[in-house]
């Protein structure tokens, strides 16, 4: 979704920092860019429909090389469009103040109708459709003496959430900054000083970083930051370093981000694993949870919170409590949950997924939950986030940046962190310390296999050319391999534009396989796990109806391949690993159809990366 870049310097132009600040964020998702700049004479703003790209030809033909140098102040901005259609007038920098003051914003202001009927009335005019120009405005109403409480002021009378960054002219060199409910980080580097919604835009400069908390109001200038509450009053905040460095950030010889972040899964997983695994007890260390025994015996019921592929990845958990733990496991779709009174109790467990840690609904269901007093805990990648403070408690996924808009290593990241999770609970209940061995070893493997299915790719590619012009496909799976089922077939709409559908092997005859031709490929989960035979049944039922049909089939069971016209083979694991395996398949698969498709794969269109509205 939106993106924020800021940058703040005592010696260098800030332009090619903002611009190569939104390269970074592109893969969030959005429909047009801009950027104001500051410097003496006063702040120019330039603003385009489309990529970057778009925005850099303007400045190109707007503002020859040789005046970039004046400007060492600036801020700029990634749209995706809520309030307003996608063009230039709707997109940020907004201004006001005749031009004296500019700001971007992430978030939505709910109540910018009343504030912006208000501001009419005194005689404001506006520019554009958005609700963001409401907040430009009312901080300019207050725009006197003190920077900070103009902002301040203005903020008090907003309900909604915002990342916001915004200058005056009134006061030149200072930026101001604040964020309720969009990440905001600041970046201290050198005599400069860099913000972002997203750390990815601040690591070429600098690994420093502060997070901002909710509530949190920051002044920037070149020489470092100073953060207040929204009244005012100083607050300190930690400096921490970020974990990753800047290849991490950049597509390092591959494609697209998508296949790099699909070959990275082993290093990925290796990372989540990396001490977490007891071998002398047969357990898993989970620390972050910060939970003891008695607490973790004391859990009656678990649900799982979260969204697309993160609740696919909560289904599969579903499967490990239940099994592993004996616990009752209910996975549920963040914004059904956070509006549906949920029935909660204190020995329920809440496990909120999520890559960003950011998604709006899920963070409800965070919050819901809290209310209501259930344990909650966060399942994040992104360190910091606003889901993963607010829990306090949680398993980071270690995974590295995710910047493809199709989610894969965080999925399967997720998966293995939740069967760790169910590893620790079953050994505080039922299951032995010899179960609890045969586990961790099954775990300790996980990086491996995931990397023999990566390394068959070409081959995958060579079944995704025989299958890519189709416009209708299925997925079918059941038990722990119906959630990827799911996954496979979000892959292929996400990113190859293609209806796809997953079901759960048996639920094909209740209906959907009345749409069953030769051009509906179905993609069938045969891994060699219980109940495989049936799902074996399954396909003959598709192949009768003339569908072709790819299997994702264990190594050596030649005899489930005989029944499918193309397999992708995984290697042979217990039914814990199965759906891990089997996804990175899916997601080859997937990644090979949408490239054939000549489709556009980092950046899918009308998605964004972290869903921040409702
Ligand atoms: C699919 C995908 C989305 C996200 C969903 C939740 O590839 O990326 O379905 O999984 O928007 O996002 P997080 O996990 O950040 O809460």
């Amino acid at each position: 979704m939106c993106g924020i870049v800021g940058f703040s310097s005592r010696r260098h132009s800030a332009v090619g920092p903002l611009v190569n600040g939104l390269r970074r964020l592109e893969y969030r998702g959005y429909d047009s860019a801009g950027v104001a700049l500051q410097s003496d004479g006063g702040i120019r703003v330039y603003k385009q429909t489309g990529k970057v790209g778009e925005l850099e030809k303007l400045l190109k033909e707007k503002l020859p090389a040789a005046e970039r140098d004046a400007f060492k102040m600036g801020i700029a901005h990634t749209r995706w469009a809520t309030h307003g259609l996608p063009t230039a007038a709707n997109a940020h920098p907004h201004v006001a103040d005749g031009g004296r003051l500019a700001l971007v914003h992430n978030g939505i202001i709910e109540n910018y109708a009343a504030l912006r009927a208000g501001l009419e009335k005194r005689g404001v005019a506006f520019a554009s459709q958005t609700d963001t120009e409401v907040l430009a405005h009312l901080i300019a109403q207050f725009d006197k003496d003190d920077f900070l409480s103009a902002v301040t002021q203005a903020l008090k009378q907003v309900e909604g959430t915002y990342g916001i960054a915004v200058m005056s002219m009134r006061h030149p060199g200072e930026m101001v900054v604040a964020r309720k409910g969009s990440p905001l980080v600041i970046g201290i580097g050198e005599h400069e000083t860099v913000v972002a919604s997203d750390v990815s835009a601040i690591v070429a400069h600098t690994r420093q970083v502060i997070y901002l908390k909710d509530g949190d109001v920051a002044l920037v200038t070149p020489d470092g930051v100073n953060v207040y509450t929204l009244d005012n009053a100083p607050v300190s905040r930690d400096v921490q370093e970020i974990e990753f460095d800047l290849g991490a950030v950049e597509k390092g010889g591959f494609d697209h981000f998508m296949l790099k972040e699909i070959h990275e899964q082993p290093e990925a997983l290796r990372n989540t694993i990396r001490g977490r695994l007891d071998k002398t007890d047969g357990t898993a260390i989970l620390s972050g949870l910060n939970l003891t025994p008695r607490e973790l015996a004391a859990v009656r019921r678990l649900v799982i919170v979260g969204c697309g592929t993160s609740l696919h990845a909560g289904m599969v958990g579903k499967h490990y409590f239940e099994s592993l733990a004996d616990i009752p496991t209910s996975p549920e779709q963040a914004a059904e949950f956070r509006y549906s009174n949920p029935i909660i109790s204190p020995d329920d467990w809440v496990i909120a997924l999520s890559q960003s840690g950011e998604t709006a609904d899920t963070l409800a269901a965070v919050r819901e939950s809290m209310r209501k007093g259930a344990l909650v805990s966060g399942l994040c990648n992104v360190v910091g986030s606003t889901i993963a403070r607010e829990v306090g408690r949680g398993v980071y996924l270690h995974a590295g940046p995710e910047i493809s808009v199709a989610s894969t290593k965080a999925f399967t990241a997720q998966v293995t962190a939740l069967l760790m999770t169910a590893l620790k609970l079953g050994r505080t209940r039922r299951l032995s310390r010899e179960e609890g061995l045969r586990l961790v070893a099954e775990i300790e493997r996980i990086p491996d296999l995931v990397g023999a299915v990566v390394a068959r790719s070409n081959e995958i590619a060579a079944i995704a050319e025989k299958r890519c012009k189709a416009e209708d496909m299925f997925f079918i799976g059941r038990g722990v391999l119906y959630p990827t089922a799911l996954e496979g077939a979000l892959k292929v709409k996400e990113i190859a534009y293609l209806h796809a559908e997953g079901y759960q092997a048996a639920e094909l005859k209740h209906g959907p396989i009345a749409l069953l031709t030769e051009k509906t490929p179905v993609v069938a989960l045969l891994a060699d796990i219980p109940g495989k035979e049936k799902t074996v049944g399954n396909v003959q039922e598709c192949r009768a109806r003339n569908a072709p049909v790819v299997g994702v089939v264990t190594e050596g069971d030649e005899e489930a391949a005989s029944h499918v016209d193309d397999a992708i083979f995984v290697p042979r694991t217990s039914e814990w690993v199965a759906p891990i395996v089997s996804v990175v398949a899916l997601q080859l698969f997937a990644y090979h159809v949408a490239r054939l498709r000549g489709c556009e794969i980092d950046q899918p269109r009308n998605l964004a990366k972290s869903v921040t509205v409702e």
